[in-house]
């Protein structure tokens, strides 16, 4: 039987993606526990979302903090109390330091709305249809010390129909998110030992 693959899930607004990664693990379809759900922000509805599904939950309040620094260092420690097997960035909207990267190698992951290497950073789908592309997207990616720019595991595209709004694409790419973020995790199970 593959291993049970221990998460933490980072976020910092409304939760969906992670709702739906909470229903992979209840449907069987993602062989995962999550350890604890940690928000920057303690009015995140993700936090309420977890607290439903009776999830661990701890607020690192970065407005609570002096400065960057100190927030980072708090967050650093409690990952590392935590140990998981991946630390899963579900609309986390900080940059976590280069210790906390290099703390945990190829072990933390961020969904990003958008077809990497293109549209690294915030406004993605007011970004895509400025320049009048035809596809966008999402992309699932290991993260390192730069920007979103961390070796890519998979994507997921969409075409951009001419009714297409920033507010319809956000949409539209959640949903393709819901779907991808799952699948990716389950991916990362170990294969099954020889015993
Ligand atoms: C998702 O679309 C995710 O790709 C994006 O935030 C949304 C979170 O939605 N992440 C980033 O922009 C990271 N820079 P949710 O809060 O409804 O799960």
């Amino acid at each position: 039987m593959k291993k049970k693959l221990r998460l933490v899930v980072l976020l910092s607004g409304d939760g969906s993606i992670f709702e739906a990664i909470i229903a992979a693990i209840e449907a069987q379809r993602l062989n995962a526990e999550i350890l604890m759900v940690i928000s920057d922000n303690p009015n995140a509805y993700g936090l309420t979302r977890a607290r439903l599904h009776n999830l661990n939950t701890q607020v690192i309040n970065a407005k609570k903090y002096n400065d960057k620094n100190e927030f980072q260092r708090a967050l650093k420690e409690t990952l590392i109390d935590l140990n998981p097997d991946f630390i899963v960035l579900s609309g986390f909207m900080r940059i976590l330091a280069a210790d906390i990267i290099q703390a945990f190698p190829k072990r933390i992951l961020n969904i990003h709305p958008a077809l990497l290497p293109k549209y690294p950073g915030l406004h993605t789908h007011e970004r895509v249809l400025a320049a009048g592309d035809k596809q966008h997207g999402t992309t699932v990616h290991f993260v390192d010390e730069g920007l979103d720019s961390g070796p890519i595991i998979a994507q997921r595209e969409l075409t951009i129909l001419p009714e297409d709004t920033a507010e319809s694409l956000q949409q539209r790419v959640k949903e393709l998110e819901k779907v991808l973020y799952p699948e990716v995790l389950q991916s990362l199970n170990t294969p099954p030992t020889l015993e």
